[in-house]
């Protein structure tokens, strides 16, 4: 791997070394994207304090989320199709979260299984689960997940239907991608992706295939979503979803701090400030907007964690200094992974991790549980 000096360098090389289809899937946001877009910017908008002549020995990242400990408040995020960034992407990402010290998420949309994760890691991942019409399947599912001895469920509020993603759409996006003259020339010059991607049998939805029935279309993301995922899900499912469960429950997608106090109010463990990414409802407020207010809402009743926009160390602590008490990062580690596989991923974590302890420290401060809203500049006013 060329070196990489910041998340913007793996992203870069992941745009010249995955399909276009799957780089374009993970790179986009919904509509106009002026929401994705939005969860960058406001990010840059914030400030710190910078603090000088304060000893900086003994530094340290750790921290905890849902009482597990983390080596840094940095969880990897579920992601769709990873194993399509690289050839059986999840088992890389997993291992290389496991070795790091932080929780890995695997989706339901996933290409890698539960059951493959669960083989070539120790310790327990978090497993996300989106709620389809057949009931059967996504009971069966939760028994996996425990089966499998994941230490969480993280159930999705937000993507009951999905936020329509032009690019996915233009580039027809499929897995396993279909052997088109345009596709065929993309892959062509991405000759070390193919290779890996010949060498494994995984290369569709592996939580789905072979576990649902009368499932039509798999291949298409949109078509299958739109057919199977259940647009009924209200706030009485999460009941019957923890207890089936019974484990520790995190509600991610949480935007409004009216929908933080219902969350609140469910007995869940954690709660995630999200909007997908950017990738549901084009128009909400990026996610380091609404924290404050939600985390007045509900901050002293429930584990409030964060997600959207996340780039560096830097955008990391803001969310801690605003509240969050975990943060989640999905496309740095997917181009992490894009760009060399599991050390890809490693490296995405290992610039964070850097980033984030020489921000703390030149905020003044040695400890993660020290960040806190006196960090960040308000003006001199
Ligand atoms: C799935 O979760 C997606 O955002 O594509």
């Amino acid at each position: 791997m060329k070196p990489s000096l910041d998340i913007a360098d793996l992203k870069e090389m992941a745009r010249r070394r995955v399909p276009r289809m799957f780089f374009d899937y993970a790179d986009s946001g919904a509509w106009t994207e002026s929401t994705y877009r939005a969860n960058e910017e406001d990010f840059a908008k914030i400030k710190f304090r910078q603090r000088v002549l304060v000893d900086m020995t003994d530094r340290s990242l750790e921290s905890t989320m849902i009482g597990e400990k983390v080596s840094m408040p940095v969880a990897l995020a579920p992601t769709g199709l990873t194993g399509m960034q690289h050839a059986d992407g999840e088992m890389l990402a997993a291992q290389a979260a496991e070795e790091f010290g932080v929780p890995f998420t695997l989706s339901t949309m996933s290409i890698c299984s539960i059951e493959d994760v669960a083989s070539v890691t120790k310790k327990p991942f978090w497993f996300q689960l989106y709620v389809m019409r057949d009931k059967d399947f996504v009971l069966n599912l939760i028994d996996r997940a425990k089966a499998a001895k994941c230490s969480a469920l993280m159930l999705t509020l937000d993507l009951q239907i999905l936020g329509q993603r032009h690019k996915d759409i233009r580039n027809g996006l499929s897995a396993p991608p279909k052997l088109t003259a345009a596709n065929l020339a993309n892959m062509a010059m991405r000759l070390p992706w193919c290779l890996n991607m010949l060498r494994t049998k995984r290369r569709s939805f592996g939580n789905i295939v072979g576990h649902a029935k009368g499932v039509g279309d798999l291949s298409s993301l949109s078509s299958w979503t739109a057919e199977q995922f259940d647009p009924r899900l209200s706030w009485k499912d999460v009941e019957w979803i923890k207890e089936r469960w019974g484990g520790k429950l995190i509600l991610k997608g949480i935007l409004d701090p009216e929908d933080a106090r219902l969350a609140a109010e469910t007995g869940a463990d954690a709660i995630i400030v999200s909007n997908h990414g950017g990738r549901q409802l084009d128009g909400a407020p990026s996610t380091i907007t609404v924290l404050p207010e939600i985390v007045d809402a509900v901050g002293d009743r429930i584990e409030v964690h964060f997600d959207g926009g996340i780039r560096s160390g830097q955008d990391v602590l803001k969310a801690l200094c605003l509240g969050a008490k975990g943060t989640y990062i999905g496309r740095p580690f997917l181009y992490g992974l894009g760009a060399g596989g599991k050390k890809g991923v490693r490296l995405a974590l290992d610039i964070i991790r850097k980033e984030l302890d020489v921000t703390l420290a030149l905020c003044g401060k040695r400890l993660i549980a020290d960040a806190g809203p006196d960090l960040l500049y308000k003006g001199r006013g």
